[in-house]
C-alpha cells in the first residue's frame, strides 16, 4: 500500500491537463457548461454579506486548470460585487494541483495567452490574484476568510485510486468490490472537502461547484446516447493490449482517478443533520442536473457537407485528449524511454481519431453536470 504522500504524488501526476494553454484552447464545452452557470455565480454575489471595513471580497477557483474558462463568468461575479460594494478590493485565488500550468494561468489572466487580451485583470480595478497548488481535498485558505468558492468539472478527482480496474479505465465500467471502493473513496474524498470549504468561508459565504456526475437517467460525460466515450478508451487500449503494444500489466495499470458521483451522493451530506459537513454549517441551496451538447459536435452537424469527418474527428480527439492523455502516459511502464511512452499515446489517440473518421455518428462529448449552490449558515463557527 503506498503512503499517503506516494500516493497523492502518483495521483497528481495522472491529473494534469495538457498545458502551454492547450487546455483551454481544446475545451470549449466546458467553457460553455461554466458561463451557462454564470447566473449561479453572479447569485452567490447577490448573498454575500458586506465585507469587514477594510476587508476585501475573496473569491477562489477551485481546480481551475489554465484559469482561461473560468475568467469570463468570475468577470461577471467581480461586476456584481462591485456594485454590490464600490470601491472594496477583491481577491480572487487559484487553487490546482502541483502539476498544474500555473504560467499559462496567469499568461491567460494578464492577456497574453491566446484566448484574449482583456479579462477582467487588465479590465478592473483593485483586483488581485494569486495562487495555490495544493489539491483541493485540504483545506487551503484561512478560517472564514473566503466569500466565494467555485469549482467546476474539478471535483470528481479522487485523491487516490483505491484499487486497479480490471477490465476497464474508468469507475462507469467497474462492477462489484471494485466500485464500492471507488464509490467510499469519493465519499470520505466529498466530505472532506466540504467541511475544508466550510472552515474556509465566512458565516454567509457561498459555494458554486458544477460537477461531471450521473444524472437520473444515467447518463454522464460522453455516454448520452451514441458510443460511450469510456468504453470506446476502453476498447482501443485493450486491443492494443491484445496486438502486443502495450502490456496487461499496463493496460490495468491504466485508469482515471476519478468518481462520477449521483445526485443522492452529491446531497447526502448536506441531507443527514449529524454529518461533519452539515454540522460544520454547509446547506444545500439547490441541485440539478444538467446536459450541455459538445460543442465540436453540433458545429459539425449545422456544417452540413462543409466539413468532411475526418475534419470533424481532427476538431474532437483534441479536446478528449486536453484532459485524458496524462492518464494514458502514466500507465505506461516508466521503464520504456518517454519518446517511446508518446509514441503509443499518439497512437492511441490516431486510432480514436480514425474510428470517428471512418463512421461519425453517435461519437459526442456531451457534459452531464451536477449543478450545486450551497451555503454556509451564518449562525456557525
Ligand atoms: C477538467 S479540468 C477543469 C478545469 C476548469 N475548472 C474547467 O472547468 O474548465 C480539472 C482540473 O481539476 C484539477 N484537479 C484535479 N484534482 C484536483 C485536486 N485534488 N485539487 C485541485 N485541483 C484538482 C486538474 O488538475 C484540472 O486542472
Amino acid at each position: 500500500m503506498a503512503k499517503p504522500r506516494e500516493a497523492a504524488q502518483g495521483t497528481a501526476r495522472t491529473m494534469a491537463m495538457k498545458g502551454g494553454g492547450y487546455y483551454s484552447q481544446r475545451t470549449r464545452g466546458a467553457k460553455d457548461v461554466i458561463d451557462n452557470a454564470a447566473g449561479m455565480l453572479v447569485e452567490a454575489a447577490d448573498a454575500i454579506s458586506r465585507p469587514g471595513k477594510g476587508m476585501p471580497v475573496t473569491l477562489a477557483d477551485f481546480g481551475a486548470a489554465d484559469g482561461g474558462t473560468s475568467e469570463s463568468a468570475l468577470r461577471k461575479c467581480i461586476e456584481r460585487i462591485r456594485e454590490r460594494f464600490p470601491g472594496t478590493q477583491i481577491q480572487v485565488s487559484y487553487t490546482d494541483l502541483p502539476s498544474n500550468d500555473f504560467s499559462a494561468l496567469f499568461k491567460n489572466l494578464l492577456g497574453f495567452g491566446s484566448l484574449t487580451s482583456n479579462t477582467y485583470l487588465t479590465d478592473i480595478e483593485n483586483v488581485y490574484v494569486n495562487a495555490c497548488g495544493i489539491g483541493f481535498h485540504k483545506q487551503l485558505l484561512p478560517d472564514a476568510s473566503l466569500d466565494i468558492g467555485f469549482s467546476a468539472t474539478a471535483m470528481h478527482y479522487i485523491s487516490e485510486k483505491p484499487c486497479p480496474i480490471e477490465n476497464h479505465v474508468h469507475m462507469v465500467g467497474a462492477s462489484g468490490r471494485t466500485l464500492v471502493a471507488y464509490a467510499e473513496q469519493a465519499r470520505q474524498n466529498w466530505n472532506d472537502l466540504l467541511v475544508a470549504r466550510a472552515k474556509e468561508l465566512r458565516p454567509g459565504g457561498r459555494l458554486v461547484m458544477l460537477n461531471f456526475g450521473i444524472d437520473e437517467q444515467g447518463r454522464y460525460l460522453g455516454n448520452t446516447g451514441g458510443f460511450n466515450m469510456f468504453d470506446t478508451f476502453a476498447g482501443i487500449w485493450r486491443q492494443m493490449c491484445d496486438e502486443g503494444m502495450i502490456s496487461q500489466a499496463e493496460f490495468v495499470n491504466t485508469s482515471f482517478p476519478q468518481y462520477y458521483r449521483t445526485v443522492e451522493e452529491f446531497c447526502a451530506p448536506f441531507k443527514d443533520n449529524d454529518s461533519p459537513v452539515y454540522q460544520a454549517g454547509l446547506r444545500l441551496v439547490s441541485a440539478k442536473t444538467g446536459v450541455v451538447g459538445c460543442p465540436y459536435r453540433r458545429a459539425f452537424d449545422e456544417t452540413g457537407s462543409a466539413m468532411s469527418a475526418r475534419e470533424f474527428a481532427e476538431s474532437y480527439v483534441p479536446t478528449l485528449r486536453s484532459w485524458s492523455e496524462a492518464v494514458f502516459l502514466s500507465g505506461l511502464n516508466e521503464a520504456r524511454p518517454m519518446e517511446e511512452r508518446h509514441q503509443i499515446v499518439d497512437m492511441f489517440y490516431q486510432r480514436y481519431e480514425d474510428r470517428v473518421a471512418s463512421d461519425p455518428s453517435g461519437h459526442a462529448m456531451d457534459y452531464v453536470h451536477c449543478y450545486l449552490a450551497v451555503k454556509k449558515t451564518a449562525d456557525q463557527p
